[in-house]
This record gives C-alpha cells, structure tokens and sequence, in this order.
C-alpha cells in the first residue's frame, strides 16, 4: 500500500485508545502512551502507528518524511461544546459582573444572551462568519480538530438559522471540523417573560422542524435553569426533540440544582453540560444512563463560580469530558488548553484524565468516536505536536500555548504555532 506521509521521531505518542465506550473510573487515568513512536498515513487517515522505524508498509520515493524531533503527539483536541457563532461581545458588561452583579440577573434585566441575540441579529452572515472565522482559527491554533457549535442567539426562526447556515459553512470551509447544535430554547426573549408556551409552541413548532429539514443540526440543546426553562419545559421540548431524530444535550445545574442532572438520565441525554449545582443523586442516574458529564471550568473561573464535582463523577464511574464553553459571557475564550489547566487547577482531575476528557471522551460527546478522539489506525489523521517534555508539562506550565504542530486529516495546518492553510 502506498503510504502518503510517515511522521518520526515523536518523542511520546499519547494515543488515548478507545475502549469502545467513554472511559470511566480509574479508565480516565490511563494513558496509553509509545516512546520513540511514527504515525504512518494514507488519504488522511492513520494506516499505522509503531515504534522507531519498524514500518511494516512500504515506504518509497513517494512517502514524505517529517521528522517530530522527539516532542510529544496527542491525538487532536474536541472541544464538545461551544457558543462559535455571534455577533458582538459583552465587555460593556464586565464591571458589573465584577462588582458582583449575578449572569443571572444581567440576563433578566435584558443583558447578557438577549444582549448577544440582538448583535446577532444585527450582524449580516458575512460578518458573522469572519468573526467565528477569527476564532476557529485560534482554537486551531491551540490543537482543536474537532468543535461542536451550538445555535441560540436568535430565538427567532431567522436569526436561528442564518446562525447555523454560517456554523455548517464555516465546518466545510475551514480545517476544523464542526458539529452542529439547535438551541432555540437560550433564553426568554422579553415578550414571552410572563408566559412562555407561545415561545416554546414556537421553537417546538416552527423551528426544531425547519432546522431537521435543512439538515443543519444534529444536537437539540436546552439552557434549563432558574428563571430560564424550568425542568418540565425542558422535558417537553428534549422530549419533542428526540422524536424529531435529534441526538439530545443540556445545560443542567449550572447556577440552581434544578433537577437537570436527574432529567438528562431520564431522557438518557448524550451529555449534561456545566453540573456545577448537580446533586449525588442525579449524578448517579447519570451514570446508570450513560450520560456524559461535560464540565466547563472556564466558565467557572470566569463567573467566579464553584467548581463542579469532577472527583465525585469520576468515584461514581460517570465519563467525564471537559469543554470551553467559548461564548460572549460566561467564558470569552478559545483556549481549550487553559480549560485543560483549570481541569487541574480546578476540578482536581489527573493530566491523565484531562487529556481523556478532551480527546477520546469528548468524541463520544458528540458522537464522533468512529472517527476521531484517539490516535489508532483508521482514524483521521488529526494529531497535536505539543512543544513538552510529556503530560504533566502540559497542564502545569499555564496559561501560554505549548502547540508546535497541528495536522488536521493527516495535512499540516498549524505550524510554530500560527494556521498556515490557505483554503478559504
Ligand atoms: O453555557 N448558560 C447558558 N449559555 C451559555 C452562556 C451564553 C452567554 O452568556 O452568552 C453558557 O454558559
Ligand atoms: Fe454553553
């Protein structure tokens, strides 16, 4: 078989094997890692990996050779869950969310999202599509492959969906691969705040089924919190949803414990997002449904929040996934390998279970274990070349990127940190 490229010379390949579920328990904390290793590919995808130069393909005058000098692979970074596109940013609010006002009561008082739904609305597809374009290429730039990108700055049908027209065109342009999410059910637009089942009519009614005929989004998403959508309308939207042939995520107990931890076992949800207020209960049915906890400890940091419980996940066997959350509020940052720190930092997890949480458990998140989250033949060739002497440097040393090389389906799109693709 003709072999495209062959990397050497790879100090550490991290692979991060996939144990054909999300790893769970003391499973996160286990690396599988090659010293002295080469990842040979073909038509961008991994045909095999081993030690030294014991290639058993056949490598001829066609074969490139690039020489790793001895830095450490992972396979490339997931980020599971993101708010890519929007118009504007939210700096007018950043006093008052430091002297203490809450997200919450900035949101109520007709700022935070609904603030952002009006840039959206303001903004032209054009423009929206250079700014997410701006930030796609700086998660690339810190070892992102893979993104899920969530709609939600509408609420209404037309904004919804020059949203998720610019994400869907933005995945096939760019390097990075996306997967779409519908979040109609954000927020309460002002006019429906005294009574919300004409905006839910509306969402269940109107959108979700515009948006599953377009085929533009796979996951449907609710923001189910105090004084957002109360845990019975998130049940019947989630409900409605998983008719519909949508794959289900949430935003569950991020400020209040609501339930939502509870509810995403019930509907047995791909993944409950944030669970900084989830309770041990809800968090055991989790586990008994094989929904993934994917934390976001940006958004920690940045509301200057609790953390969530990722060690008591972790001890009940929950998978754990980690993602940045990238939005104009709660966290205003493409920095998946910051978000990789606080994982440390913040949540106590091992690098070992970091580095499982944002590969291999997050392709499960969102549905894309087939293909990428672990360095193994048959995969895409998506892989980080990380400027460290091994995982622990990578968490440790924070706060600056450690990427030196990014190929994105076996094709180098990053090098000495900066994208170097030309195909847009
Ligand atoms: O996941 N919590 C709801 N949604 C986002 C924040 C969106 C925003 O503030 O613009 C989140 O934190
Ligand atoms: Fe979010």
């Amino acid at each position: 078989m003709r072999v495209d490229m062959v990397i050497k010379n790879i100090g550490s390949l991290v692979t991060c094997k996939d144990l054909g579920r999300p790893k769970v328990g003391k499973e996160m904390n286990e690396l599988e890692i090659i010293e002295d290793a080469y990842i040979a590919i073909k038509d961008g995808e991994i045909i095999e990996i081993g030690k030294n130069d014991d290639y058993k393909l056949i490598i001829n005058s066609y074969t490139k050779i690039e020489d790793a000098k001895g830095l450490l692979a992972t396979p490339g970074l997931i980020d599971s869950h993101t708010h890519l596109v929007h118009g504007g940013s939210r700096e007018n609010e950043f006093s008052k969310k430091l002297s203490g006002v809450p997200y919450i009561e900035i949101l109520n008082q007709g700022g935070g999202i609904l603030s952002t739904v009006n840039s959206t609305k303001e903004s032209s597809e054009e423009k929206l599509y250079d700014k997410a374009k701006k930030s796609l290429d700086r998660m690339l730039e810190f070892g992102v492959t893979t993104a899920e990108a969530k709609s939600g700055y509408g609420l209404e049908l037309e904004t919804e969906l020059k949203q998720l027209k610019v994400a869907n065109k933005l995945g096939k342009d760019h390097p990075v691969d996306l997967v779409h999410t519908f979040l109609g059910a954000h927020a309460i637009p002002m006019e429906y705040k005294e009574n919300h089942q004409p905006f839910i009519d509306i969402i269940v009614d109107e959108m979700m089924p515009k948006v599953k005929n377009l085929g533009l989004a796979e996951f449907c998403d609710v923001f189910c919190e105090d004084g957002v959508f109360s845990i019975e309308e998130t049940e019947y939207i989630l409900s409605k949803a998983k008719e519909m042939g949508y794959k289900l995520k949430i935003h569950a107990d991020e400020i209040v414990s609501l339930g939502g931890a509870e509810l995403a076992g019930k509907l047995q949800c791909i993944s409950a997002d944030h669970l900084m207020a989830a309770s041990k209960d809800g968090l055991k049915i989790m586990a008994q449904n094989n929904v993934i906890a994917n934390i976001l400890p940006g958004t920690s940091f940045n509301l200057n929040k609790a953390y969530a419980d990722a060690r008591g996940m972790i001890d009940l066997n929950v998978a754990v996934s980690l993602s940045s959350d990238y939005n104009p509020g709660s966290c205003p940052s493409e920095n998946l390998q910051f978000v990789m720190q606080l994982g440390c930092l913040g949540l106590k997890m091992t690098p070992n279970e970091v580095l499982n949480a944002v590969t291999i458990n997050a392709a499960y998140c969102i549905d894309r274990e087939k293909s990428v989250g672990s360095i193994e033949v048959g995969k895409k060739a998506d892989f980080v070349l990380f400027d460290v002497p091994n995982v622990e440097y990578l968490m440790y040393h924070f706060g600056i990127n450690h990427v030196h090389k990014v190929y994105k389906d076996g094709v180098l799109v990053v090098d000495n940190k900066r994208v170097i693709y030309n195909n847009i």
